[in-house]
């Protein structure tokens, strides 16, 4: 049955840990412990604002969790570096299985789209640099609903949007909470552990597919 696939995009389609080398070359041998702190950071926000319901979109989330970070490691960057640095999250790589992945999946005939706490405009730029956006049939942002991942109201936002219902629609995220987001609201979700050293959150609500990448993914659904 052909299924509609949701999928997440920091650290499932794309690779945040690429910002590691921009950050190297500004603070050298801490920066992929200030880009973790960095993500960290601007995913907390993103709850907090979500909770208090205190919505800016994930941009200013991402700008103020950069500031953050630049307190905790006492760096000073221009206004022009840190909006340098921001920009640089448009240019993120694919993960090698992505494409191939989307491919595979879009060929057993189910319908693929990305489903960010990003802006429609900033994650369609990012698909486009990435090379992804050919393979998917929707991008869908929760910036449509002003709140954020894991309210229940954004996984109904994409089953909407994508005229599925809960017994057709998956979250498929590398983000556990996002999984644990997507279940609770009702859905099918597929983790992607792309590290093995990964932990999902040991609460009573678990995905329904655990796989290391997208290939993987695709063999899943066509058995
Ligand atoms: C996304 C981030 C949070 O929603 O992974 O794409």
């Amino acid at each position: 049955m052909p299924q509609t696939i949701g999928f997440d995009v920091y650290g499932t389609l794309v690779d945040p840990v690429d910002m590691g080398s921009h950050l190297e070359a500004l603070i050298g041998d801490r920066g992929k412990e200030f880009g973790q702190l960095w993500h960290d950071k601007k995913v907390e926000y993103a709850f907090r604002r979500g909770l208090m319901e205190q919505y800016e979109n994930f941009g200013v989330c991402t700008h103020q969790a950069l500031r953050y970070c630049m307190m905790v490691f006492n760096i000073d960057l221009s206004e022009k570096a840190q909006q340098q640095l921001l920009a640089e999250f448009s240019n993120l790589e694919a993960f090698s299985d992505v494409i191939p992945g989307l491919i595979s999946l879009r060929k057993q005939g189910h319908t693929l789209a990305a489903f960010s706490n990003g802006p429609e405009v900033a994650v369609r730029a990012l698909m486009t640099t990435s090379g992804i956006l050919s393979q998917l049939d929707d991008v869908i942002s929760v910036d449509d609903i002003k709140t954020f991942k894991p309210s229940p109201l954004v996984y109904k936002h994409l089953m909407r949007k994508t005229k599925s219902d809960i017994d057709s629609c998956w979250m498929v995220s590398s983000n556990p909470w996002d999984v644990i987001g997507a279940k609770a609201a009702g859905m099918k979700a597929a983790w992607i552990q792309r590290d093995a050293t990964k932990i999902f959150d040991p609460w009573d609500i678990k995905p329904d597919i655990v796989v290391t990448d997208l290939l993987e993914l695709a063999e899943q659904f066509n058995t």
